[in-house]
């Protein structure tokens, strides 16, 4: 491993914030954390820095319909995003959003240099205009039969069924999905960036940033069909930046949110006295800029973001890195079968060291899908974390601290064992640098396996029946700690919480990738405690089914299929519930656990109010229960019901409250 200390800097696609985040999304994520924690590991000035993406269309009418601002919703969103990514150990140097000054500043700056280089400028187009909404209508708000195979309610940009694009003025019966109405064609003046003229540099970019082979096989079909100019201007009304100068037109969503990785680095070094800006954005930058994305935005990534920077007088990223989709129990995450999971689902049943392991496990450097399935989650994480990794400190840790003391031998007595751990050091970095993340766990589970086997062998266990052997034992415990030890150092980036743990059980402060290969000696262990738990199968099933219940269609998108009748209505036991005790759930942050009085009976159901009520509030109050929903097994204890309660989210979730005389137990009509 080179020693040189690397200048890094690092993103993740900046994620939408109009909806939860959920499993998907952590895919990218958890990858690009492993590989920044990897590259700090190993003594790198590595700087990981990501925001929401604010603006457009979706989010605007989202806003819109649910009565409140766009910035109103968007903070809100964020807020999740941050604490959902925080809760599962990805720490971001700094996390800001598009719809910041920062950003208005330099997207107004490259705006103004390109405008002044003649590498934008105007021109007029026919679009689809909804006169009802009285706004141009993004290609994928109006539908309309397919102009080749006359496929009905399809998208305005392309076919789902032949595979054709086009654009929604080619439809045939188009219409608006905000009024129903049928769109006109309307003119309007647009600005363009000129990628045309930027072939020949982003073909020197491509070669230069090493990128995957499906990435350039990708690019070079991009090629092949011509470079088109890029319209980057979007009609008023829309959420954005206004493009200086105009009344009614703003920069499409597509230019500021890119800009959004250089604004949040910005905005760190504008509170960070040691950074500077330049030094990594400026054109003579030698810092290594890194963008992690998914396969369906390469085209942002490879050809308009490089030929704007480039353009504008910025330095270009080192690689883009793009990952694959992910699917569930081998199909698209779905909202009925229940794997359409939030990020905060999976947190309320199950530890978030877990699916960073098994996403590693995964993972590689191309852009194939991976699959999350939750049968082989359970049992590769019992197998590998529990089974065999924590098992070597488990069945070494009680004869050092009940018969040393605490206290590790002075030397190892297979030291060529050990160097084979220590020696590995290197192919497993080379892995995680390529992000080679799956091979890296390979490696590191079959060390495991001769670890296990090492203590198998030398059966500590009966060794300590005879006194003549008692150095013995603490020799092979030694050299087991020191295994897992190296094992622990080595999943640092992956498992940061559990390597946590094991490190305060080794009574260290502080892991360098290089600790690896040099054994701990002489020096006193603490108590070993659990340092994970096994996966419990009634534990997924019970965020598959809170994740079928979280499912919320919008009313005008109801199929019949998830339409109820009247009599799976009558079956629903609503009934008047007083608050008695109400408390925060520890490392739940939404939760609050409720002890109802249903009349005859007391209930304990959690409830995701904790951001809108404080709990000292709520007792005495009043509620509506559902009284009959079976019990259902959380990572906290067991919910038996639940409340009522209506709201976008977050602060804004309103308990139903019964009229005056209502009592405990009476039945809702
Ligand atoms: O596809 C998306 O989810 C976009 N919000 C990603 C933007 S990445 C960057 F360009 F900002
Ligand atoms: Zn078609």
């Amino acid at each position: 491993m080179p020693n040189a200390q690397r200048k890094i800097l690092v993103t993740s696609a900046l994620p939408y914030v109009n909806g939860s985040p959920h499993m998907g999304h952590l895919v990218e994520y958890i990858q690009t954390d492993i590989w920044v924690r990897f590259q700090k590991l190993c003594g790198h000035d590595c700087i990981y820095v990501c925001a929401s993406d604010a603006h457009g269309t979706p989010i605007m009418l989202k806003a819109r319909e649910l009565g409140i601002t766009p910035e109103r919703l968007t903070e809100g969103f964020s807020k999740e995003f941050v604490d959902d990514f925080s809760d599962f150990g990805i720490e971001f140097d700094n996390f800001h959003t598009t719809h910041s000054p920062e950003n208005e500043a330099i997207v107004g700056g490259m705006y103004a240099t390109l405008r002044e280089s003649g590498d934008i400028y105007t021109r007029t187009i026919e679009q689809s205009y909804d006169e009802k909404e009285g706004m141009f209508l993004p290609d994928r708000f109006v539908r309309g039969t397919c102009p080749r195979c006359e496929t009905e309610d399809q998208y305005g940009d392309a076919c789902e069924n032949c595979g054709a694009t086009y654009s929604p003025e080619d439809l045939i019966d188009p219409v608006s999905v905000l009024s129903g109405t049928t769109p006109v064609k309307r003119e309007s003046e647009h600005y363009f960036f000129k990628l045309s003229e930027y072939e020949e540099r982003l073909r020197a970019w491509i070669s230069d940033a090493t990128l995957d082979k499906n990435v350039v096989a990708k690019l070079d079909e991009w090629f092949e069909a011509g470079l088109q100019d890029w319209d980057i201007s979007r009609d008023a009304p829309y959420f954005g930046f206004q493009i200086p100068g105009t009344k009614d037109k703003y920069f499409y969503v597509w230019l500021d949110a890119p800009v959004g990785y250089i604004a949040s680095f910005k905005h760190l070094c504008d509170r960070t006295d040691s950074l500077s800006f330049e030094d990594y954005w400026g054109k003579d930058s030698d810092a290594e800029v890194y963008h992690f994305i998914g396969k369906d935005i390469m085209y942002f990534h490879t050809l308009f973001w490089p030929a704007v920077l480039d353009g504008a007088g910025f330095r270009t990223p080192t690689s883009v890195f793009a990952h694959g989709f992910l699917t569930v129990n081998g199909q698209k995450m779905s909202k009925s079968r229940g794997t359409f999971i939030k990020a905060r689902t999976y947190l309320d049943h199950l530890n978030p060291q877990f699916l960073r392991y098994y996403y590693a496990a995964k993972l590689g450097p191309t852009i194939e899908d991976i699959d999350l399935n939750l049968e082989d989650f359970t049992a590769r994480v019992n197998s590998d974390l529990v089974g065999k990794l924590v098992n070597i400190a488990s069945r070494c840790a009680g004869f050092i601290s009940k018969r040393f003391d605490g206290q590790l031998a002075n030397s190892l007595p297979d030291p060529a064992l050990f160097a084979e751990f220590s020696g590995a050091s290197e192919i497993i970095a080379g892995h995680f640098e390529c992000r080679e993340f799956s091979k890296a766990m390979r490696q590191v589970m079959a060390l495991a396996d001769k670890a296990n086997r090492y203590i198998d062998e030398n059966k500590p266990w009966v060794m300590v029946k005879d006194n003549d052997r008692i150095d013995e034992v603490q020799l092979v415990c030694t050299q087991g700690l020191n295994m897992f030890r190296s094992l622990m150092v080595y999943l640092t980036p992956v498992i940061p919480a559990v390597s946590d743990g094991a490190r305060a059980f080794l009574g260290e402060d502080n892991w360098r990738w290089k600790d690896a290969s040099i054994p701990l000696l002489g020096s006193r262990i603490n108590k070993f405690l659990p340092l994970l738990t096994r996966v419990e199968t009634d534990h997924v099933q019970a965020m598959v089914l809170q994740s079928q219940e979280n499912t919320a269609v919008p009313i005008d998108d109801k199929s019949d299929d998830d339409m109820i009748s009247i009599d799976d209505f009558m079956k629903v036991d609503l009934r008047i519930a007083r608050i008695d005790k109400a408390e925060p759930v520890e490392d739940a942050d939404k939760l609050l656990a409720l002890t109802l009085n249903v009349g005859d009976t007391t209930r304990n159901v959690f409830a995701g109010i904790k951001a809108a009520y404080d709990p000292e509030t709520l007792v005495g109050r009043h509620v509506i229960v559902v009284a009959n929903l079976a019990p259902r097994k959380m990572r906290f204890g067991i919910s038996e019901g639940m409340v009522l309660a209506a709201g976008p989210g977050g602060e804004d979730i309103f308990l139903l409250a019964p009229d005056d005389g209502a009592k405990p137990g009476m039945r809702v009509k």
